[in-house]
């Protein structure tokens, strides 16, 4: 069925239970591809879904209007997740006309490759419906060139794509004024923001200044994923924190091993990081997924990395990680490399190229020992790991 959010404005989106995997993203809590339909004079649809989902959003559109009646097509954004189902929907609707970023009619262009009627919209354009207003705001990169955002003047309402979703599929749709949320959400909002939006922070602040600017005001915002939020002003405010890099005494010891040497440092490194009494956390990198050490690494303010060294090399695994967090552009935390070796010992050096080339702070030259680390060893790291603790950071 579909769901009112206000009168005349109805989710029509589509439910993804069982999804694991979004592009690489752990998605453990399924998904939702949102779609809003507005009934006005001329009838509109704000962004569709995934392919193989259009009959669950038409079945919804159908209980609402026959979808033949549906006049405009906005597509807020063109990734697949919510264009995958466009061709088809205009096929069966005929729409008079697509509205769409110019970006977004380059995108939808090369994606579907069809003469489609496209009104290129901008920041400030308006489009009246009858009784609605849209106001369009281009939000280039949030989470691809072409995104925007629709506001719905005449209910405060934001239709705001990527962000502010979560990977979360259930069977509510709206979320209040909870800060701590039920069932996980808050979780997966922070690993949505951590593992799609984390390089666009400025972008983001950028935006809330801008909305700020123009004077809008949001009594809800729908996003593209996840649930519906009926008082935003606690989404707004944690988007802004996460923007700015914000951190909190939290540590995360993330390591590979090949004969538990390096494991023996991380433990070694946890203890003391327990024993500055800091949030920490232990990561191995093939028992956590790398999404979810990147959620958990949102707001931490030190990484202490482990590797064994391979062939002269890196563990393969602290690699792929290193090479998809450097992509994120982490910002505001303090680093330091680890790990055992047998002969030659690069993985530490390796390990700091990679936290320079991402101009992490590195608090530490790095610490190795030769095969199994020794009791003293391991009080050193220890007595390291409590020390870093509480040099860099700020509560500890
Ligand atoms: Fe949910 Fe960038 O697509």
């Amino acid at each position: 069925m579909p769901v009112e959010l206000v009168p005349n404005v109805y989710w029509v989106g589509a439910i993804d239970w069982t999804i694991r995997d979004m592009h690489g993203y752990q998605t453990e809590a399924g998904s939702t591809y949102n779609a809003y339909l507005l009934v006005d004079d001329k009838v509109t649809l704000i962004d569709t879904v995934k392919k193989g989902f259009l009959p669950e959003m038409l079945a919804r559109i159908s209980e609402v209007v026959p979808p033949e009646r549906i006049d405009y097509i906005v597509s807020n954004h063109t990734e697949m997740d919510h264009s995958g189902a466009l061709a088809e929907t205009i096929a069966r609707v005929k729409p008079e006309k697509v509205f769409c970023s110019p970006l977004g009619k380059v995108g939808l262009s090369r994606h579907f490759k069809q003469d489609w009627p496209f009104v290129e919209v901008k920041t400030g354009s308006e489009l009246s419906l009858g009784r609605f207003n849209l106001l369009f705001l281009e939000t280039p990169m949030l989470h691809w060139p072409d995104s925007m955002m629709t506001y719905l003047k005449e209910e405060q309402l934001l239709f705001s794509s990527d962000a502010f979703g979560a990977h979360f599929a259930s069977s509510e749709r709206f979320i209040g004024d909870q800060p701590r949320c039920p069932m996980g959400y808050e979780y997966q909002l922070m690993k949505y923001y951590a593992n799609i939006l984390m390089p666009m922070g400025t972008l983001v602040t950028q935006l809330l200044d801008k909305v700020a600017k123009l004077g809008l005001t949001f009594k809800m915002i729908a996003p593209d994923h996840g649930l519906i939020y009926r008082q935003p002003d606690w989404v707004l405010e944690i988007y802004r924190k996460w923007a700015a890099g914000v951190t909190k005494p939290k540590a995360l010891v993330i390591y590979d091993s090949m004969w538990n040497s390096t494991e023996l440092l991380a433990k070694a490194f946890l203890e003391g990081l327990m024993d500055a009494k800091v949030e920490a956390q232990l990561h191995h990198l093939r028992r956590t997924h790398y999404s979810d050490i990147v959620a958990e690494l949102q707001e931490a303010g030190l990484l202490l990395l482990g590797s064994p060294t391979i062939n002269n090399n890196i563990f393969p695994s602290m690699g792929e990680f290193l090479t998809y967090l450097k992509g994120l552009k982490p910002k505001k935390k303090a680093a330091m490399a680890f790990g055992s070796y047998g002969w030659s010992g690069q993985a530490v050096g390796l390990i700091n190229k990679e936290l320079e080339a991402m101009q992490l702070q590195q608090v530490h030259e790095g610490f190795q020992v030769r095969y199994i680390p020794d009791p003293g060893e391991l009080e050193q790291a220890r007595s390291l790991g409590a020390q870093l603790a509480r040099e860099h950071l700020a509560a500890a």
